[in-house]
C-alpha cells in the first residue's frame, strides 16, 4: 500500500469526494464511512478542524482521536517531521519520513489497510494538532480499507483525525443514517457509502509497551493478534475484575474508554453467555424498575441459544403469573399490556458485531424501556462484541441457567 491505485470510475463520486476533500482542507470536518464504524474526520494537522469535531460531537476534551493515513507513506511524513516539505494545503508534511517501530511489522502487513490501530511514538516536531493526542504521549494510527476513507486522505493529501461519528455516548454509527439522526446540522458534509462491514471499531494496540497491550478490542480478534507471536496482554472493562486481578497482564484500558459509551436511550440489561432468556416476570420488574418514560415495552436482542418467540412466552408466563406481580405491573396507570419487541442478531459472531449498534438504535427508535441482550461467550468476535455490551449495559445477569 505504498502506492496505491485507487480507482474511482463514475465522475459523480469523484467530484463529491473532491468537494469533501475540499471542505477537510479548509478546516472543516466530513462524516464518512469505514470498514469498521463512520468516521467523523477533520484534518489531524489543523486545531480548528480537530477542535470542530470535539463540538460536533460533544467530546470529551481528553479523549484522543485516532488519525486515519493513506499510505505508509503519509505516516512516515508523520513520525519524522524533520526532514519537511510544504504541500499545496500549507502544511508541513515530509514525503519519506521516520520509520515504524518493528513490532508492528508483522501485524501491518496481515491487517492493514483494515481495522486495526496501532500506537506509535508522538515525535518532538509533531505535524499533528496537539488536541488530537490529548496530552497521549503517542499517537493512535489507521489505514483503513474503505475505498472511500482511502480516497479521503489522497484527495486531501491529509492525515484525518476521526473519532465515530456519532453523537458522544451513543453508540457508534454503521450507516449515514445514524450519523444523521447524531449530528445533523452539526456539520456540513456527510458521505454515504452504505452500511459498515465490520460494524464494531477499530482494534486498538500498543506495541511500545511491556508487554504488549490490546488497549481495545475490535474488529481483529486477539487471537488472531496473537497468532503472529508475541504476548500480547489485554485489558479488563470492569472495575471489580481490575481491582481482583492479580495478573499483571491485565491492564487498564485505553484512555477514554473510562467514558459512557454506546449507550441507547433504553436501558439494557445484559445476560451472560449461557444464562436463560428472561420469563414474563423478569420483563415486567425490569421494564418497571427501568423507571421515567415506561410505556409497557420491551425489546429483546437474540444471538445464539435463545428462541425466537420469547416475547410469545413471556406473555403466556405473564397470565399465569403470581397476583402481585400482575397487580405490580397492570396497577400502573396507563399501561394496558406488554408489548415485545424481538430481534435476532445472529449466530455468527462477524454477523452480531455487524448488526449490533444498529439494532441498539433499532429498538430505542420503537421506543422500547428496555433491552434484554443474550451474551456470547468472548472468544474471537465475542470479546469486542461482550465489552461495547458491557459498556452499554446498566445490569448483568450472570445466574446460568
Ligand atoms: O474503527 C475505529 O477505530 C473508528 C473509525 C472511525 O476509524 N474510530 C473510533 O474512534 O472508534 P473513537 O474516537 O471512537 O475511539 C478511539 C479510541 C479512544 O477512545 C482511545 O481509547 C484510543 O482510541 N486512542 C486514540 N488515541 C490514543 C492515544 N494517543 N493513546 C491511547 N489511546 C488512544
Ligand atoms: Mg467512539
Amino acid at each position: 500500500y505504498d502506492s496505491p491505485t485507487l480507482k474511482i470510475d463514475d465522475p459523480a463520486t469523484l467530484e463529491a469526494l473532491k468537494n469533501a476533500a475540499d471542505l477537510l482542507g479548509q478546516g472543516k470536518c466530513v462524516a464518512f464511512p469505514t470498514e469498521t464504524v463512520y468516521g467523523l474526520g477533520a484534518d489531524a494537522t489543523s486545531t480548528v478542524g480537530v477542535n470542530s469535531i470535539y463540538a460536533a460531537k460533544q467530546r470529551p476534551l481528553d479523549n484522543p482521536l485516532i488519525v486515519h493515513v493513506g499510505s505508509l507513506r503519509q505516516l512516515r511524513g508523520i513520525l519524522a517531521p524533520s526532514d519537511s516539505t510544504t504541500n499545496t494545503n500549507g502544511h508541513t508534511m515530509n514525503t519519506d519520513g521516520g520509520e515504524i517501530p518493528e513490532v508492528y511489522d508483522a501485524l501491518i502487513s496481515k491487517f492493514w489497510p483494515g481495522p486495526l490501530t496501532i500506537l506509535l511514538p508522538l515525535p518532538t516536531n509533531s505535524p499533528l494538532s496537539a488536541a488530537v493526542t490529548a496530552g497521549q504521549p503517542k499517537f493512535a494510527a489507521r489505514l483503513p480499507s474503505h475505498p472511500i476513507a482511502q480516497a479521503l486522505c489522497h484527495l486531501s493529501s491529509l492525515p484525518l483525525a476521526a473519532p465515530s461519528a456519532n453523537a458522544s455516548g451513543n453508540p457508534s454509527p454503521t450507516s449515514a443514517s445514524h450519523v444523521f439522526t447524531d449530528l445533523r446540522n452539526r456539520i456540513p458534509l456527510i458521505i454515504d457509502g452504505g452500511p459498515c462491514s465490520v460494524g464494531l471499531e477499530s482494534t486498538v494496540v500498543d506495541g511500545l509497551r511491556d508487554p504488549p497491550v490490546v488497549l481495545r478490542p475490535g474488529g481483529i480478534s486477539v487471537e488472531a493478534i496473537r497468532e503472529l507471536g508475541g504476548v500480547w496482554a489485554r485489558t479488563v472493562t470492569s472495575r471489580a475484575s481490575l481491582d481482583d486481578a492479580a495478573d499483571s497482564s491485565i491492564i487498564p484500558e485505553a484512555p477514554g474508554m473510562k467514558y459512557k459509551h454506546y449507550s441507547p436511550r433504553a436501558g439494557v440489561i445484559l445476560y451472560e453467555f449461557g444464562t436463560r432468556p428472561p420469563c414474563g416476570k423478569d420483563l415486567v420488574r425490569s421494564t418497571i424498575l427501568s423507571g421515567k418514560n415506561f410505556n409497557g415495552k420491551v425489546g429483546i436482542l437474540r444471538t445464539r441459544t435463545w428462541k425466537a418467540g420469547i416475547g410469545e412466552l413471556t406473555l403466556d408466563c405473564l397470565r399465569s403469573e403470581s397476583s402481585d406481580v400482575k397487580s405490580e405491573f397492570y396497577g400502573n396507570e396507563g399501561v394496558g399490556g406488554l408489548t415485545v419487541v424481538e430481534m435476532g442478531l445472529g449466530k455468527g459472531g462477524e454477523e452480531i458485531g455487524r448488526g449490533l449498534f444498529a439494532a441498539l438504535r433499532e429498538l430505542d427508535d420503537a421506543g422500547v424501556d428496555v433491552i434484554h441482550v443474550e451474551g456470547i461467550e468472548e472468544v474471537h468476535e465475542g470479546l469486542a462484541i461482550m465489552n461495547r455490551l458491557r459498556k452499554a449495559a446498566s445490569v448483568v445477569v450472570r445466574t446460568v441457567w
